[in-house]
């Protein structure tokens, strides 16, 4: 740990002064940070640590997003350097570490993608729509090709028309009306299955949904489907292996573009560098951000299969360049340190080691926990993983919020930080852990060691 590491109550308390005093914050109710107080000074590996000394494994990555871990100082320094050599020019002209970027993912991807930059996953997504709807206006100038098909519980970021495609009411309510061009569609949550059905006899009916709600808009209005491939924040629902390969020739019966969202589940997360990877689909448009440089800088992308790309070329007359500028994409500071944080994870091979860590823990836990009766469901893949809490398994019931919470703040208790789920009453009961992929097994066995602690604890609150 660095030198900022060491206590210091002054340090501490003028922090909480200013920040309080000038400092709006996201999601948080204030008057639980002001309880809270947490005052981030230092972070290493898997382990961060507040001004106060106090450490805390960290199993959520920061907003599941550094994966490489804290602490890499030779980031800071490629950084310094490129900042020191050419600090910003607009992406309307070309720079050196966002074209090595570039190509980095089209190697990832198999060589047949170009990469559009932004500045956060809300910005790829909310890019990604407009690629659809414009390459629909080029490629179908007689259709109306402007809706989107997205799933219920879904979180695809922050912005008016990334929480309109977006599925979680709670999350949404207070920013109605929305435009109407997202249109919903039941999402593959099989433990609590939105059609009542059960896998596999369900023969995977929430794809076929997709089908059915394109015949009836009208498949000349509908530009593209949004999926996430693991749903992260509504508790990780792993879908059926059948489900995205469906989803897929669905889209490609009716000319409808295949926008994967792998804002969370990208750049390692579920064992394999992307998880559609996981399902042999390929996307004609994919998000991607967090991951793709760990948060040590802001930057993300829109990926887009060459198909697509070749759509925006012509004469200059044409204009059919793609119609938006972002003041900060390709940004070569943030380039640079997304180049290197990649290759970091290909020479210490972090997606397999997701994978294989992603294992042990998944097998840990569900060794421990399913003791507990208050503990429905243990799922995952790598290192994206929910424990559904309910009151007792037969009737799966909902965790009590207040026990759910209470779950995370035993673990804070004793210096372990894990998520929970989001998505209305319905979808708030999991806890979820995304650590870093660095994360180590006997990080993994504190981890298990103290959630246990934490559901047997809730188990002798709840009421039956
Ligand atoms: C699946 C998914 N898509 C998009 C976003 C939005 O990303 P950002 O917060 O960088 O805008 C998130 C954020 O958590 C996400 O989980």
């Amino acid at each position: 740990m660095s030198q900022t590491n060491q206590p210091d109550p002054e340090v501490r308390k003028r922090v909480v002064e200013q920040d309080l005093a000038n400092v709006m914050h996201p999601i948080v109710q204030h008057k639980a940070l002001e309880k809270a107080q947490m005052v981030v000074t230092g972070a290493q590996g898997s382990t961060i640590v507040d001004a106060d000394g106090t450490t805390y494994l960290d199993a959520m990555a920061g907003l599941w997003c550094v994966n490489i871990g804290y602490g890499r100082t030779e980031l800071a320094q490629i950084a310094a350097e490129q900042m020191q050599q050419m600090a910003y020019y607009p992406h309307t002209a070309m720079n050196l570490p966002a074209a090595q970027l570039g190509q980095q993912i089209n190697t990832l991807m198999g060589g047949d993608y170009h990469t559009y930059f932004v500045n956060s996953g809300s910005e790829a997504n909310e890019a990604g729509f407009k690629i659809a709807r414009q390459y629909a206006k080029h490629e179908f100038p007689g259709d109306f090709r402007f809706k989107t098909i997205a799933r219920y519980y879904a979180y695809h970021g922050t912005t008016l028309a990334t929480l309109a495609a977006g599925g979680m009411g709670e999350r949404k309510m207070k920013f109605e009306p929305y435009a109407g061009e997202f249109i919903h569609v039941p999402a593959p949550t099989c433990y609590r299955c939105p059609l009542g059905l059960e896998y596999p006899s369900c023969k995977v009916a929430c794809a076929k949904a997709i089908e059915t709600t394109i015949q009836g808009e009208g498949p000349q209005t509908v530009a593209e489907v949004i999926v996430e491939p693991i749903m992260s924040g509504v508790g990780v629902a792993v879908p059926p292996d059948e489900y995205l390969p469906m989803v897929e020739e669905i889209c490609r019966k009716y000319d409808v573009l295949l926008h994967v969202d792998e804002v969370i589940n990208g750049f390692g997360r579920t064992g394999k560098m992307f998880a559609h990877q996981h399902y042999n689909i390929s996307p004609d448009i994919m998000a991607v951000a967090k991951g793709i440089v760990s948060a040590y800088l802001p930057i993300a992308a829109t990926v887009v299969k060459n198909s697509v790309f070749n759509s925006f070329l012509g004469e200059v007359a044409d204009a059919r360049q793609v119609m938006q500028v972002n003041t900060y994409g390709g940004h070569p500071a943030a380039a640079a340190v997304a180049v290197r944080n990649i290759e970091i994870m290909l020479e210490e091979q972090l997606p397999e080691r997701a994978a294989t860590m992603g294992d042990y823990l998944i097998g840990a836990l569900k060794e421990r926990l399913y003791r507990h009766e208050i503990v429905g469901d243990v799922r995952g893949k790598g290192l994206l993983i929910g424990i559904e809490l309910v009151t007792d398994r037969a009737s799966k019931t909902q965790l009590e919020s207040g026990l759910v919470g209470g779950v995370l703040e035993f673990c804070k208790q004793r210096g372990v930080i894990v998520g929970r789920s989001g998505g209305g009453a319905r979808h708030s009961n999991t806890v979820v852990l995304s650590p870093p992929l660095v994360i180590t097994r006997s990080e993994c066995d504190t981890l298990v060691e103290v959630l246990d602690k934490a559901i047997a604890d809730a188990a002798t609150k709840v009421r039956r």
